[in-house]
């Protein structure tokens, strides 16, 4: 199985690749083929609206660091989507990343009833880290983009959620989140 996982955090030993880690290690000694990117360490810019991936091309035109990552995609059977909450908010690496993703929409994509470009049947698998331990707030953040990755034909989303994770680390330390991280990737892997 092919699995694609972006790191949105800028943090490299942050709470949310902590738990994509754990996805990851687990998924790979059950057999997965994964490939990683750390979106902060990457060169890109977020969608400028060109409209020539409507136009002219199927894919997106800017050739940066996100051309490898968006092919990468293609491929995959599984995207791993993590990111720390800023400001209410998924990280603006993460974000920008979203955005570049208007490169896989059909140029009708507002009427046809398959609007991606992608196979269909994907899995999504979306890790939020949050440093406010109230689960009640941001909640709003994992069905928001569960419904455009849905609407991008992915059949099933599972969320991996820590809240009142502040400090680097601090996930290391919740067993509970950690062990959802490897069920989920057992649950995954079948
Ligand atoms: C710029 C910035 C904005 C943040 N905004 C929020 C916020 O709106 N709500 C919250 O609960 N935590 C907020 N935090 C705390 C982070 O969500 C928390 O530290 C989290 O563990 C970071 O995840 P990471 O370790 O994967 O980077 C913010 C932290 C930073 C640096």
């Amino acid at each position: 199985m092919k699995i694609v996982c972006l790191l949105g955090s800028p943090r490299p030993k942050g709470n949310s690749t902590a738990m994509a880690a754990r996805f990851c290690e687990t998924a790979e000694g059950l057999g997965a083929e994964v490939a990683t990117f750390a979106l902060n360490k990457l060169k890109y810019r977020g969608c400028q609206a060109c409209m020539t991936c409507k136009t002219k091309l199927e894919k997106c035109v800017l050739k940066d660091d996100l051309a490898e990552v968006l092919d990468a995609i293609r491929d995959a059977e599984v995207l791993i989507l993590a990111t720390p909450i800023y400001f209410a908010e998924i990280s603006s690496q993460l974000k920008a990343f979203i955005d570049r993703t208007f490169s896989y929409l059909v140029p009708d994509y507002p009427t046809n009833p398959s609007p991606c470009r992608l196979s269909p049947g994907k899995k999504l698998v979306f890790i939020e880290a949050q440093g406010h331990p109230d689960e009640s707030l941001f909640a709003d953040v994992f069905p928001r983009y569960d419904s455009i990755f849905k609407w991008y034909g992915f059949s099933d989303s599972y969320q991996i959620r820590a809240c009142g994770v502040f400090n680097k680390g601090d996930v290391e330390s919740r067993e509970d989140m950690m062990k959802l991280a490897e069920e989920t990737a057992k649950k995954i892997m079948g």
